[in-house]
């Protein structure tokens, strides 16, 4: 970890922080102007090359696969929102990554002892990708669309497409099919300019016969943004690897095609053959970006264990210019500073306002520690990101 164990902020500005937080607790609506107008902190942050108000997204996953979802991530006042991934189709319907489409049993969000003795959470869950078709898929991206046009939510489909073992060929009509169809979709919608499309390389797949050679696993990273082709931003969401952190390192060099980088998806336990997170994967994540140090990258966004916005500085720090979030939006409630609105509107609040673990505590702490410099009277969040270049 590069932020030390509390943040060090003046009495004056930590009680202003601590009193914005209780004021807003009940009623966290409209929350980053109010903080630019307070206190002087610009959450800006940025994902796949698109302004966002602030850096916390929901990553894709359980909860974002209907459109009450995609509704109420939009009401609660979410950065972007991710769908849940679809299992690609080739013009016959055909599944080559048809297991993948498997059903789902119940989650249990559980508390999780990393192995160097932290205490976070983890969800744990067996199923894997969306359960229907790339139809009805394509009907939920529409709809979801329309929903976060109003408030201008960016919301980004995710695909797991075919992924040959080492040898094979690529089954080139599936990617062509899958992305078409989902051109179609974007365009209707008239969102314009290119489609911002991520590709999953899940944990379960990880544990898959399939990625058990290294050479396998870099070839896919670095054809598969050929195969998707025009039209489209890709980003890939890269797995952790059953490897090292060098595999892990390089497997990032091999995805220099990518508009940008998801990191990482989370880790695979192979005895219980289930992925889990906590901060086994933060530090997994975090040591492997300072492995990278400020090499250039394609954009980064972070993904895993970020249940504060502390956390959220740390991937920051190395580079990362916003974040997907999964299980901090499924806590119990009683983790939340945010006492007021629906679920994932009180947990931003919490991100952003935890009076010790909140993303603006802590850049006031980098402003007054001389790391991060105001501009016109204002810090930015986006000032701390650590340059790829
Ligand atoms: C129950 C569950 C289902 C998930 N499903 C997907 C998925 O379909 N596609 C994907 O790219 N990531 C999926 N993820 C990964 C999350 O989007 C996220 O990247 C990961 O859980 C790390 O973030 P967290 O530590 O905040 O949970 C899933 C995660 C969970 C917990």
């Amino acid at each position: 970890m590069i932020l030390p164990g509390v943040p060090v902020v003046g009495a004056e500005r930590r009680s202003q922080v601590a009193e914005l937080s209780r004021r807003t607790a009940r009623q966290p609506e409209d929350l980053v102007r109010v903080i630019r107008e307070e206190l002087q902190v610009d959450l800006t942050a940025r994902y796949a090359g698109l302004t966002i108000p602030h850096p916390f997204g929901i990553g894709a996953g359980q909860l974002s696969c209907t459109l009450k979802q995609v509704q109420d991530g939009v009401a609660a006042g979410l950065a972007f929102m991710v769908l849940k991934t679809v299992i690609a189709e080739n013009p016959s319907g055909g599944r080559s990554m048809d297991a993948w489409a498997q059903g789902e049993t119940r989650m249990k969000v559980e508390h999780r002892t990393s192995a160097a003795g932290r205490e976070g959470w983890t969800v744990t869950w067996k199923g894997r990708g969306w359960p229907g078709t790339l139809a009805e898929y394509l009907e939920f991206l529409e709809q979801s669309l329309g929903a976060a046009r109003e408030k201008d939510m960016p919301v980004i489909p995710s695909v797991k497409y075919h992924l040959p073992k080492v040898g094979e060929p690529f089954d080139t009509a599936e990617y062509r099919h899958t992305t078409d169809a989902m051109l179609g979709v974007w365009g209707r919608a008239g969102c314009g300019g290119d489609m911002i499309l991520e590709k999953d390389f899940s944990p379960t797949l990880a544990g898959d016969d399939r990625a058990g050679q290294r050479e396998a696993i870099l070839q896919w990273i670095a054809e598969v943004p050929c195969l998707v082709g025009g039209g489209v931003q890709l980003g890939l969401k890269l797995m952790n690897a059953l490897f090292d952190d060098q595999f892990q390192v390089d497997m990032t060099r091999a995805a220099g095609k990518a508009a940008f980088l998801v990191v990482f998806n989370r880790l695979f336990d192979l005895d219980r053959r289930v992925a889990f997170g906590g901060y086994d994967l933060s530090d997994r994540n975090l040591r492997v970006l300072d492995r990278l140090g400020s090499e250039a990258l394609p954009p980064l966004v972070g993904t895993g264990n970020i249940c504060s916005g502390r956390m959220m500085l740390e991937y920051a720090l190395r580079g990362c210019e916003s974040g997907q979030v999964h299980t901090f939006f499924q806590l119990p409630v009683s983790e939340y500073t945010g006492t007021g609105g629906g679920r994932i509107a009180r947990a931003l609040h919490t991100l952003l306002l935890h009076p010790t673990d909140g993303l603006v505590v802590w850049l006031l702490h980098l402003q007054e520690a001389g790391r991060l410099e105001p501009r016109d009277g204002v810090i930015h969040f986006l000032d701390a990101v650590r340059k790829h270049d």
